[in-house]
């Protein structure tokens, strides 16, 4: 299968329920931004908590912004819900959907499909999280995956490709000591590009972004982007600790 044409490379910083303080939240968009604005290949989506979002809006010409979630509907009585019409209207580009914390609390595979076509109606950008929680010797997994994205998709059209973002993310990766390899990294990459092939088309595909994510730090950046073969990676705890960030954008970007 070619590869997919080289494109820039994306870091997204999840920021899940963190930081506590207004504060903090400034000094992390600073020193992000700061750092952002020396790039030359690689470009950084911030996600923070909603409270925090204005703040990392303004112009930055490699640092956008994203958020962790939205809701289905544009507007309407659907109490403590933000819709993706109003998050495009505020500035924001990006929306991570299902990720594994959000499908714990019970999001199913449509409530994510849901979610992605509100997103790409909206004109953002979807994040799509996938990944699986376990891993069997027989590869199981692997079915349980593809079943996972082609569910997550269910309804998005041919011509949305050049919204979507694919996050492979396994779950348990996420918040662990270690990242997958880079071997299994390039592997599994393969095997969501080719479901995704088998979705929409070659062609189509090469311009979707697929990223990884589960304990990326600024040591394991980098061999994860070059041999894992990744187009980018989603960050979670390292990306709300500015001198680590600071120095994953580096490696990435000199990759
Ligand atoms: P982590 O989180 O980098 O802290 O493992 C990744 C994620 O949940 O997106």
């Amino acid at each position: 299968m070619p590869r997919p044409r080289a494109t820039k490379l994306l870091v997204i910083g999840n920021w899940k329920m963190n930081p506590l303080t207004v504060d903090e939240a400034k000094r992390i968009i600073q020193s992000t931004r700061k750092a952002s604005a020396k790039l030359t290949r690689a470009e950084v989506v911030v996600c923070p908590p909603f409270p925090f979002i204005s703040m990392a809006l303004g112009k930055s010409e490699r640092m956008s912004v994203g958020a962790q979630d939205v809701f289905t509907e544009p507007q309407g009585s659907y109490t403590g819900e933000v819709s993706a019409e109003m998050l495009k209207n505020m500035g924001l580009k990006y929306v991570i959907v299902g990720h594994s914390e959000r499908r714990k609390k019970g999001e199913t595979d449509q409530n994510v499909a849901d979610k992605t076509k509100a997103v790409l109606r909206a004109g953002l950008t979807a994040v799509v999280c996938v990944g699986e929680e376990v891993r069997d010797a027989q590869g199981a997994y692997l079915d349980t995956l593809r079943a996972q994205i082609k569910a997550s998709l269910e309804g998005v059209q041919r011509k949305h490709t050049k919204q979507l973002v694919l996050a492979y993310e396994p779950v348990w990766a996420i918040g662990a000591k270690e990242a997958m390899t880079p071997q299994l990294v390039q592997e599994m990459g393969i095997f969501v590009r080719k479901i995704l092939s088998d979705m929409y088309g070659q062609s189509e595909v090469m311009s979707v972004p697929i990223l990884y994510g589960g304990s990326v730090n600024f040591r394991n950046a980098k061999d994860i982007i070059v041999q894992g073969q990744v187009q980018g990676l989603l960050v979670g705890r390292e990306s709300v600790n500015p001198p680590g960030f600071v120095e994953l954008l580096k490696a990435v970007d000199q990759k």
